[in-house]
């Protein structure tokens, strides 16, 4: 055949291969999402195989591996006793409850550790949702008051980074003040920008018993169908403060990652959830999938599409493999 342009030659070899490759993901890109509870044992996640629940002592150990692997950030979730959740969500800035302890921990045995904070209510609310809950209705700004309060705890126990995913309307500008106040001004906000109504984050609810009680999320988290409005939602948080924006779930959302990413100059974070590891966990458990190959492709996809930072929980197995390769 007469054909000068052979889009296979740039194939040919690993070599060749690797000199045109176009994404590469690093250790560096990723940020761990760790577990915990009030227990001296670590625990197995039914919902989540691979995962765990940990200890203090657990999850400073994990943190340290973590970092080892590369891996310089984590973010935390509790999952908190029955006996400690109200209406009000008290317990979330308790000076000296579960997430201070832990941020207190993890610094001390690991000064250098980005730390990062979940910043909403559902592991505190009786109700189990992102916000308090009057008549069935999710309050917004007696919500924020809350979530201020939340930040600055954690803040003052140590966190570097809080990351907001309620979705309440004006949260990043009121915790950017409420952080200012307090003398943090250097903490940084990483916004959960585009966080959809996802089915996704099933497991995710099951390893900390934090599924809402009644009704969805749906007056608050993002509708799967809308991408403009993630848009919307990206040019308020940068007015409001945000220093990092965040697209979740991550794999079903390419094109929000996408879009987000030509629309601003921040960095663009995007969260693979429990759903989407599940599945890929689950399709390799028979040996259906090979899980390796698909973890790290999915990984890929993501930063493809724009992603600079992934918050995942192959973060550990894909440092790995990275730092063999
Ligand atoms: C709640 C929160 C959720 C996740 C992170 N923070 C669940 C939810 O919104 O119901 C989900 C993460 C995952 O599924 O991996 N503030």
């Amino acid at each position: 055949m007469d054909l000068p342009i052979r889009a296979r030659r740039n194939r040919k070899s690993a070599g060749v291969r690797a000199l045109v490759r176009e994404t590469l993901l690093c250790p560096g890109d990723f940020v761990l999402p760790l577990f915990l509870h009030d227990k001296e044992v670590d625990e197995a996640i039914e919902s989540m195989p691979g995962c765990t629940r940990w200890s203090l002592e657990g999850l400073v150990k994990e943190a340290g591996e973590a970092l080892a692997l590369g891996i310089s950030s984590v973010v935390l979730f509790p999952a908190i006793e029955e006996g400690l959740k109200t209406k009000g969500a008290e317990e979330c800035y308790n000076s000296q409850g579960l997430v201070p302890r832990a941020i207190k921990a993890l610094k001390v045995a690991h000064p250098e550790l980005i730390v990062m904070t979940d910043i909403a209510l559902d592991p505190y609310n009786e109700d189990g949702h992102d916000g308090l809950v009057e008549n069935g209705e999710i309050l917004n700004d007696e919500t924020i008051a809350v979530l201020c309060q939340q930040a600055v705890c954690h803040a003052g126990a140590g966190a570097d980074i809080v990351a907001p995913s309620d979705m309440m309307d004006g949260r990043v500008a009121a915790l950017r003040e409420a952080l200012d106040e307090a003398g943090h001004e250097k903490i940084s906000i990483c916004s959960y920008t585009a966080k959809y109504a996802s089915a996704f984050y099933g497991p995710f609810r099951g390893a900390l018993g934090s599924a809402p009680k009644a009704g969805d999320k749906k007056t608050y988290q993002m509708d799967p169908a809308n991408k403009r409005e993630a848009v919307r939602e990206l040019l308020l948080d940068e007015e409001e403060g945000a220093d990092i924006v965040m697209v979740k779930p991550a794999g079903p959302y390419l094109d929000v990652i996408s879009e987000l990413r030509d629309h601003t100059t921040l960095p663009v974070a995007a969260y693979q959830v429990s759903g989407e590891y599940l599945m890929i966990k689950s399709a390799s458990a028979d040996g259906w999938l090979n899980e390796e190959a698909v973890m790290m492709e999915s990984l890929m996809g993501i930063k493809r599409a724009g992603a600079d930072i992934i918050l995942t929980y192959f973060a550990k197995d894909a440092a790995r493999i990275l730092r063999a390769e």
